[in-house]
């Protein structure tokens, strides 16, 4: 090296500079569908980046165009420009992107006329613009998350406009989703990297990124949506949609489109997907009618009609898997139908019986006044809500035996479990907060408060 700088100076020739790291490129998938996202996100306090800076600002972001969810092809392309403008590849603490909304306390800019959107670096969101000024893809970044999976009790507010992520390790609040009014149902991604929630204020399915928490699509459903569920593979989302005529939407998750929408008697109020993933099962409340769908070719295989009203539904699996009953709650019926799938037959069915000293409640029933049922993950217990008598039921299976009761608070609706089936969380509708019960003993945990009138809730693995 000397030689050479001597050599050079002989020559009077300048040394040649010596080789520096490549700023890494800008990645545009990543930044349509990680960061751009963020620019829409409604974080709790904070007005939404997209409000003030598509306009006039020198982060010039596109005007959304009327009506729409989020940016065009084209749009996004210059947005693309304006963000890559405000970063220093290779950089993060030098972009004006990630210094600017950061808490000044964290590394941020001493003022930042949209407020400090990020209190630190570990904020999810500050952590997805990172990695894209260092370079990142989708395929490494999907790859760098860990596969560590956490269980999440997600709960949604029905009255309210966002969404609550419970620790069933520690029954604490560890997250809220925002900007979703009107939250129906939940399903997740069997990958663990989304939620999804029919959203009854826009009429879209919401898709939200299991990490950041920030709703990254909405999909237009072809009417006001109900509830959700998802095929075993994670490639189709079915919503039930709750307007005549009636119809199941099907989405297809990888191109984020509607693929099509299935025609079926009456409005639809819930839908599942059965334990083996053969069958989608939806229920119409008008229509009183279930529908049994094949998943494969999405049509539908059968139908049964029953005496009223069709409310939540819930599954037993035979020793091979398969389906063999469905636990039907109804209209105005304080108890549940059982309909075994083979003979595709209601076989039975059974009231709840009353709990002496209990106040009864007769108001804002809404025509259900039993709402809510699950069975734990072993296929043991049968579980069931009540709102006139504030109960969750436990029965035995497959002999259908009562087990006893315990209060879960007002207007109690859905319910859903731990993953290791130890702990049932109900929803308690008119107390704004979830009750953890024990499922061997039927004690009451704790109650955790949550947001306005929690109804539909699930259980999701959430990569970290
Ligand atoms: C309430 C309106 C408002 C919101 C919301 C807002 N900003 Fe700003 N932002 C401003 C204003 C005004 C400026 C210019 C004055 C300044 O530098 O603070 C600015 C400046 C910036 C700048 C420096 C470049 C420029 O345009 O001057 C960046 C980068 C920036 N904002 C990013 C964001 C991001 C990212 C978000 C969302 C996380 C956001 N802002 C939310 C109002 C807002």
């Amino acid at each position: 090296m000397l030689v050479e700088l001597l050599l050079a100076a002989l020559l009077g020739q300048q040394p040649a500079a010596p080789p520096s790291a490549p700023s890494p490129a800008l990645d545009y998938e990543f930044y349509k569908t990680r960061v751009q996202p963020l620019f829409l996100e409604k974080r709790v306090d904070h007005a939404r980046c997209v409000t003030c800076h598509a306009g006039s600002t020198t982060l010039r972001l596109q005007q959304l165009s009327p009506g729409a969810e989020t940016w065009n092809e084209e749009q996004t392309r210059q947005n693309f420009d304006a963000a890559v403008a405000m970063v220093v590849p290779g950089s993060p603490g030098a972009s004006k992107l990630l210094r600017h909304p950061l808490a000044r306390a964290a590394g941020g800019d001493v003022f930042h006329g949209g407020g400090q959107h990020w209190v630190s670096k570990t904020d999810p969101d500050w952590q997805v613009l990172s990695a894209w000024v260092n370079g990142a893809n989708l395929a490494s970044y999907t790859k760098s998350a860990s596969d560590t999976r956490v269980a999440r009790i997600v709960q949604t507010n029905a009255a309210g406009d966002n969404i609550h992520l419970i620790d069933p390790a520690t029954n604490k609040v560890v997250g809220v989703i925002n900007d979703i009014e009107v939250p129906h149902g939940v399903t997740s991604s069997p990958d663990g990297l989304r939620l999804y929630f029919t959203n009854e204020s826009r009429h879209t399915l919401d898709v939200v990124d299991g990490q950041t928490l920030a709703v990254t699509a909405r999909i237009h459903l072809s009417g006001r949506p109900n509830n959700v569920a998802i095929g075993k593979d994670g490639r189709r989302v079915y919503v039930g949609i709750a307007q005549a005529p009636g119809a199941v939407d099907v989405i297809d998750t990888v191109s984020l489109t509607n693929a099509k929408s299935i025609a079926v008697k009456g409005a639809i109020h819930n839908v599942y997907v059965t334990p083996d993933g053969k069958y989608v099962v939806s229920g119409s409340i008008p229509g009183r009618m279930l529908t049994v769908i094949d998943a494969a070719t999405e049509t539908i295989a059968w139908e049964l009609p029953l005496s009223a009203g069709i409310r939540p539904v819930t599954f037993e699996q035979a020793p091979d898997g398969s389906t063999s009953r469905m636990f039907v709650q109804l209209s105005d019926y304080h108890g549940i139908a059982v309909v075994d799938f083979a003979t595709r037959n209601e076989v039975s069915r059974f009231e709840m019986v009353a709990i002496p000293g209990e106040e009864k409640h007769t108001q804002g029933l809404q025509a259900a006044p039993a709402h809510g049922l699950g069975v734990t993950p072993d296929g043991k217990i049968l579980f069931a809500t009540s709102k006139v008598y504030s109960q969750l039921y436990a029965y035995s299976l497959p002999d259908l035996k009562p087990l006893g009761s315990v209060n879960v608070g007002q207007h109690p609706e859905w319910l859903t479990f731990s993953p290791d089936g130890k702990q049932v969380y109900v929803a308690a509708a008119g107390d704004n907060s979830v009750t953890v019960v024990n499922t061997a003993t039927l004690k009451v945990i704790t109650r955790i408060p949550v947001g306005q009138v929690p109804k539909r809730n699930g259980t999701a693995m959430l990569r970290q």
